[in-house]
């Protein structure tokens, strides 16, 4: 357009100091509260991590046990959400919904906006519990499957599961292989400092504007392709190379290296990273584990295996330190669990709510706090005035 900023995309713009999480993009290190995302994903699970990144320290086993007993309590949806789902048509995006569904929050559980300083874990769980219901919701209304409740005795990823792939006729199992990767999963989506949605559920929030509004834009922000819609678009990618290419990949490598062409290699890349995504790494590992336990042979993994290591032997990746991100081995794990390609985004959306919640909170309550209010730099006409004859 020809505008001139200042700083486009606020690439080297530090809005805030945060206690929350760490990276550095040069060593590739995540850590929330100081652990190591390694450590996080390998021993707690995601109710702790949750807890974690709200309270800045892991629960002890009382507190585990409350925080339990909280989710369970605000597990449902007032029932006049659900006549919601009859509107929406089918084809509607899970992300539409969700974000939609997270505003509507606000009008049946309007004492989170009069009360804001109310107990933290109760508006921590609330959120957590109903967004994972409601994403759950939303699949069966796609499948055209009869909802399922939750349950109190089911632990929080066996719940979702439950909810998700429960039928009055095959029942539901849980699996703990499975349980265990999508607990590691969400840990890994859980923050990421001030990336573009908690940046935007943020300055939503300086306005005054409630939790539930903020969180609903941010649901927003991370359903685009270059944020967290990259899971799904990476599953996309793979098909068609699967599809249109015989699985050969030389296409796409050449595509994303050429400049006259808008298409990028999805997956790939960071604005902080400059080496291996911490959490890419780990996704991998779990994504073989998955595979290997469902004994699920997906050529979409060979395909993207195969993908990587074109890329990391390529100039054009090498020269702009462009690695596997978060998003590159999600979605294939998340596929063979049984979840749709369309529901991807949604699973992100679920993990990355602590993160955009302690985040609400630390500014809201931090001596920082001020409305969002960036400048510019005008550079269209100066002053002028309507012409005499103008449409005479
Ligand atoms: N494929 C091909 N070229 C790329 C890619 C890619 N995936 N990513 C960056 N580049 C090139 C880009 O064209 C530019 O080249 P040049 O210097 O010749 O103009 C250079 O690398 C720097 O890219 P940039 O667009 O300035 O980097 P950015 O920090 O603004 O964007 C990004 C970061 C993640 C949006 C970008 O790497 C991208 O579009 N990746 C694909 C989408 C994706 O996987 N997104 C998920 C990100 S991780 C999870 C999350 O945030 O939710």
């Amino acid at each position: 357009s020809g505008l001139i900023t200042y700083d486009p995309g606020y690439a080297n713009t530090g809005s805030c100091s945060s206690n929350i999480t760490f990276i550095d993009g040069e060593k590739g290190i995540l850590r929330y509260r100081g652990y190591d995302i390694d450590e996080l994903a390998e021993r707690c699970n995601f109710l702790d991590v949750a807890y974690l990144l709200v309270h800045g320290f892991l629960p002890k086993k009382d507190e585990r046990a409350a925080f339990s007993e909280l989710m369970n309590q605000h597990s449902m949806l007032h029932e006049g959400m659900r006549h919601f789902y009859d509107l929406f048509p089918d084809h509607a995006h899970p992300m539409a919904t969700l974000s939609a569904m997270a505003v509507t929050l606000s009008t049946f559980y309007p004492e989170l906006e009069s009360h804001p300083n109310e107990a933290i874990d109760i508006m921590v769980t609330r959120l957590l519990s109903k967004v994972r219901t409601i994403a759950a919701f939303t699949y069966k209304k796609m499948k055209g499957q009869p909802i399922v409740y939750p349950r109190p005795d089911l632990s929080y990823c066996e719940n979702f599961l439950n909810m998700m792939f429960y039928t009055p006729v095959n029942g539901y199992k849980p699996d703990p292989v499975i349980t265990r990767a999508l607990n590691q999963l969400l840990i890994l989506h859980a923050d990421h400092e001030q990336n573009c949605s908690s940046s935007v559920v943020k300055s939503v929030g300086s306005s005054g504007a409630n939790l539930y509004a903020s969180i609903s834009a941010g649901i927003c922000a991370l359903w685009g392709p270059l944020h967290g819609g990259a899971n799904q678009q990476v599953i996309e990618m793979l098909e068609k190379i699967q599809q249109e290419d015989n699985g050969d990949i030389t296409r796409v490598i050449d595509r994303a290296k050429d400049k006259d062409d808008p298409f990028r290699l999805m997956g790939f890349g960071h604005r902080v990273y400059k080496t291996y995504d911490p959490r890419a790494r780990v996704a991998k590992a779990i994504c073989h584990k998955v595979i290997d336990h469902l004994g699920f042979k997906d050529p979409l993994l060979d395909i993207a295996q195969r993908l990587e290591e074109a890329a990391l032997a390529d100039r054009y990746f090498k020269e702009r330190n462009l690695y596997p991100n978060v998003d590159f081995y999600t979605g294939i794990t998340y596929r063979a669990m049984g979840i749709p390609t369309n529901m991807f985004t949604v699973m992100f959306a679920i993990g990355r709510l602590p993160g955009w919640i302690a985040q609400w909170l630390e500014m809201r309550d931090g001596s920082e706090h001020r409305i969002y209010r960036p400048r510019q730099l005008y550079v269209g006409p100066t002053q002028r005035s309507v012409d005499v004859n103008w449409v005479k």
